[in-house]
């Protein structure tokens, strides 16, 4: 079991204004902990955590078993773990998920067919909530389901989940801007794939205040450096 988490299970008591999250999918296996050590010593506080079951999105990534080994570390350090579940049937998981010492899931619009039932499951289990839409899901659709979820999270994929490296799909700004338009101020949006130094700002002024980035932060030489220098082009 993992050690205490920072305040509450809010993505409110997380967010700083506005976060990079370095996407834990694109770091070095063989060196995480001190990849993740870099990161956190350089200010990140939310580390975007992908699972993916081989079904949902072609590969089949990380699980459980590597959030149970990095929690205590990441929550020792004042970090949260936001779990991105690329997965079909993402109920099946949360327990796994939550016990592993995960904080948050953020389960797809495309994988469930009654988000309200599957948001309090996931709260059953002390998990913070976000929805997930793929670049061809239309936004209203993510917008009400997150409505019926009750979620504190909309992500707005930047690319086709699955792999990380990809190019941002350039119509990600306009979806992420309408998403902003519909959703009230509390609940946060989210953009993930594709960003990089050169379009970080641009995703920022489009309302997007949860920025993941995957191999922008952790292919970098210094990641720690890297994200500081994402955070300081959206602060
Ligand atoms: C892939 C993941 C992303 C990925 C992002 O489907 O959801 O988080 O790691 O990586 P980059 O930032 O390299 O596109």
């Amino acid at each position: 079991m993992s050690e205490p988490k920072i305040a509450g299970v809010s993505w409110k008591d997380w967010v700083r204004g506005v976060e990079i999250e370095p996407s834990i999918y694109a770091a070095s296996f063989l060196d995480l902990r001190g990849q993740l050590d870099d990161v956190l010593a350089a200010g990140a506080r939310i580390l975007q955590f992908d699972v993916g079951d081989g079904h949902f999105v072609e590969p089949v990534t990380i699980g459980p078993i590597v959030i149970e080994s990095i929690a205590p570390f990441v929550h020792g350090r004042g970090g949260v773990l936001d779990c991105h579940l690329m997965v079909d049937n993402p109920e099946r998981h949360f327990a796994q998920v939550a016990r592993a010492g995960g904080d948050s899931v953020t389960f797809h619009v495309e994988a469930t067919d009654d988000p309200a039932r599957t948001a309090a499951l996931a709260r059953s289990h002390g998990l913070a909530v976000g929805i997930a839409c793929n670049p061809e899901t239309s936004v209203e659709a993510a917008a009400s389901a997150a409505a019926a979820a009750d979620a504190e999270v909309v992500l707005c994929m930047g690319i086709h989940p699955g792999y990380s490296g990809q190019a941002l799909l350039p119509e990600t700004l306009e979806r992420a801007a309408q998403l902003r338009r519909l959703l009230p101020d509390r609940v946060f949006v989210q953009v993930d794939g594709g960003v990089k130094r050169d379009n970080v700002a641009a995703v920022r002024a489009a309302g997007v205040a949860l920025i993941v980035a995957g191999s922008a932060v952790f292919h970098a030489e210094r990641p720690g450096a890297a994200y500081a220098e994402l955070a300081a082009a959206v602060a």
